[in-house]
């Protein structure tokens, strides 16, 4: 067994390559710094990471409704933000090779990469810049949206009439964001662009510290509630000098990585910041009449902002196991069912026509409820193991016995165990085991065939 928190990175870069769940970007061209591209794999890891957000979110509660507000936004929107002003990081730059470095990453004064000598630090943007129409000109400046949030910020006004939602309630989004960060690496934890999921949670003030220790425990709850182990969470406080600068109160949310505990999610209580600046600086009142009580404020904003990249390298790094088996290592990932890319593999003992046949109609018949693989080259032992690599929780196995009595072997991937079901109850079967019954609970017609 792999000890927990202890698997390199290098072997979960190495699988993710190997299988196709993230390449690097631009691969043929030598790759791009810090860019990372999702393979087969990857994109349904990332889906289904994004679905359970959504389902928890938006699905199961009635006080949180999505948006998809566009990457680009109006130039105003930062300047009211704060990210044109305080979105940046004090560089240095090399006078003999021009690189630039973080102070806070300097070991010495000289330049790391040659010994040169360093410039005064000069404050370095993260924000992506582009233009929009044909004239590149500075009134032409747009930015690509370093955090999703504003877009749920300026559209508040809007979701509040056409909904009707009553305070406290929540947007969600997820979607790109760009940072041109300075510091980056461990592979897919900081790149330049990634994925958020966040929640801008709208509240009385006043009541905004007991939606803060709400979120708080929500949102560890639900990475708890998919898979990941309770010792690789912990939260941290932000000391006073590293909050942002629209936080009041900013809690991370930590996962034990490979290089050592890291920011998975930040839960932040936002005061009235936002609506605030976005009031002054468009002009539109952005506060909120309380039809009961009659009072007329401007909500305090709690933020629970995850990455969906650092969640997927988390869901991978918390899934990876070997173990022993037979003169070999068998490597899994033990993703929860609803996290795994995919869900059953199907595979025929052999490539006779009548077996094909049959397994090919199993198939066809499970791709209609989930993403499923039809695997049949090589012994059944390694396409196990090719599956077990993968996370994928069940495989099917049809036999020459299958064609005499229509049954075929659920294997699970966790325990190995094996139970022959009825072709005719195989979707019930497996749409129960896939929401966590156990193997052994038999549909009828069902036996436990090897344990
Ligand atoms: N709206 C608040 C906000 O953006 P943040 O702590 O800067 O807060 C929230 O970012 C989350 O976004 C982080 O916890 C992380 O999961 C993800 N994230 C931020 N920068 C990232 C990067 N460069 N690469 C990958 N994920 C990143």
């Amino acid at each position: 067994m792999t000890e927990p928190g202890k698997v390199s990175m290098e072997k979960i870069v190495s699988l993710c390559q190997r299988r196709g769940f993230i390449f690097p970007s631009s691969e043929i061209y030598g790759g791009l710094s810090s860019c990372w591209d999702y393979g087969p794999l990857g994109v349904e890891l990332k889906r289904n990471i994004k679905d359970a957000w959504w389902r928890a979110v938006v699905q199961e509660r009635d006080d949180i409704v999505g948006l998809d507000a566009g990457i680009l936004m109006h130039p105003q929107t930062w300047a009211a933000s704060g990210h044109l002003e305080g979105f940046s990081d004090p560089l240095v730059e090399c006078k003999n090779c021009h690189l630039r470095w973080r102070v806070d990453d300097l070991k010495d004064k000289n330049c790391p990469a040659c010994g040169g000598e360093l410039t005064k630090p000069r404050l370095f943007n993260l924000m992506f810049k582009t233009f929009m129409g044909p004239v590149e000109e500075e009134a032409n400046v747009v930015y690509l949206r370093p955090e999703t949030a504003q877009g749920m910020f300026v559209n508040f006004q809007n979701v509040v009439n056409t909904t009707r939602k009553r305070i406290p309630f929540g947007i969600t989004q997820i979607g790109k964001a760009f940072r041109n960060e300075i510091t980056t690496g461990n592979f897919v934890f900081r790149s330049r662009e990634f994925e958020q999921m966040e929640i801008e949670f709208f509240v009385k003030p006043g009541t905004d510290e007991e939606w803060f220790n709400y979120w708080l425990e929500e949102r560890l709850n639900w990475y708890v509630n998919l898979g990941i182990k309770k010792e690789h969470l912990r939260l941290r406080q932000h000391a006073k000098d590293e909050l942002a600068h629209y936080a009041r109160v900013c809690y991370d949310i930590d996962y034990l990585f490979p290089m050592g505990w890291a920011e998975l999610e930040g839960i932040a209580n936002r005061g009235d910041f936002d609506l605030v600046q976005h009031t002054k600086y468009s002009g539109k009142s952005l506060d909120y009449f309380d039809d009961e009580t009659k009072e007329r404020f401007i909500p305090y904003i709690i933020e629970p902002s995850a990455g969906v990249d650092r969640s997927a390298l988390a869901f991978l790094c918390d899934a990876y196991d070997e173990e022993p088996a037979e003169d070999e290592i068998r490597v899994l990932l033990h993703f929860h069912p609803s996290l795994a890319p995919i869900k059953v593999a199907v595979l025929p003992l052999s490539r006779r026509e009548k077996l094909v046949e049959a397994a090919k109609q199993v198939y066809a018949d499970l791709r209609q409820c989930w993403i499923v693989d039809y695997d049949d080259a090589q012994s059944i032992g390694r396409r196990y193991r090719r599956q077990d690599e993968i996370g994928t929780p069940f495989c099917i196995t049809i036999d020459f016995q299958s064609l005499e009595d229509k049954q075929v072997t659920i294997r699970e991937r966790d325990t190995m165990k094996q139970i022959r079901v009825p072709i005719s109850e195989l979707k019930a079967a497996l749409a129960a085991k896939l929401s966590g019954e156990d193997l052994f609970v038999l549909p009828p017609g069902g036996q436990i065939w090897k344990e």
